[in-house]
């Protein structure tokens, strides 16, 4: 029974700290022409090895510009990071018969070094026809991966309630055994 127990407990403090230390780096991207968030934008990201690309993960935004842009099942690696943005794509959609507008920039590529793999990044892009504007934000509050309700469960005061689950669940073990 006892090692029903500890098997129990291993099983649940490995998949806690998997959820809790598999983050991420997320892109945030705001049409500056409209002012709104620039949906289905196509991102892919790649590592810098030397003068080498190795390729780590393509997604597009979702309809409130977001999209988290490594692998969200996988480990973050610490390195340099390129994100490229598909520019041409997204504003060719909004050709129409009069107004058949060239994108001057076709993609915004944005490079930047993470050193921290234990806490998420947010990479932010103000993004219009002419100019586009890059700034990095902490991606404490504003990650959100593709199991919502892990992660939300887990921010903040989630990994209290986490914590009192195991618990429970360690309790309920010992109790029906
Ligand atoms: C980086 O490039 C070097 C030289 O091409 C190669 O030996 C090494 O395996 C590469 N590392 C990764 C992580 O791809
Ligand atoms: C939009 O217009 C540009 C410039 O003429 C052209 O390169 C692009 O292919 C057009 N896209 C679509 C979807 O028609």
């Amino acid at each position: 029974m006892v090692a029903r127990l500890l098997l129990l407990a291993v099983l649940f403090a490995k998949s806690a700290h998997q959820l809790v230390d598999c983050q991420s780096i997320s892109a945030h991207v705001l049409d500056s022409d409209s002012g709104i968030p620039a949906a289905n934008v196509k991102i892919t990201t790649s590592m810098v090895n030397g003068s080498q690309l190795n390729y780590v993960y393509s997604t597009q935004t979702d309809s409130n510009g977001r999209a988290v842009v490594t692998d969200p099942n996988g480990q973050l690696q610490a390195g340099v990071y390129v994100i490229h943005y598909d520019a041409k794509s997204y504003f060719d959609q909004f050709n129409s018969s009069n107004q058949n507008l060239i994108a001057f920039f076709p993609y915004a590529e944005v490079k930047f070094q993470i050193d921290d793999v234990t806490v998420p990044y947010e990479v932010r892009l103000l993004l219009n026809r002419y100019s586009y504007t890059v700034y990095y934000a902490s991606g404490e509050q504003v990650a959100t991966k593709p199991n919502g309700v892990a992660s939300s469960i887990l921010n903040g005061g989630g990994k209290l309630v986490m914590m009192m689950l195991i618990t429970l669940l360690i309790a309920r073990a010992y109790l029906s055994s």
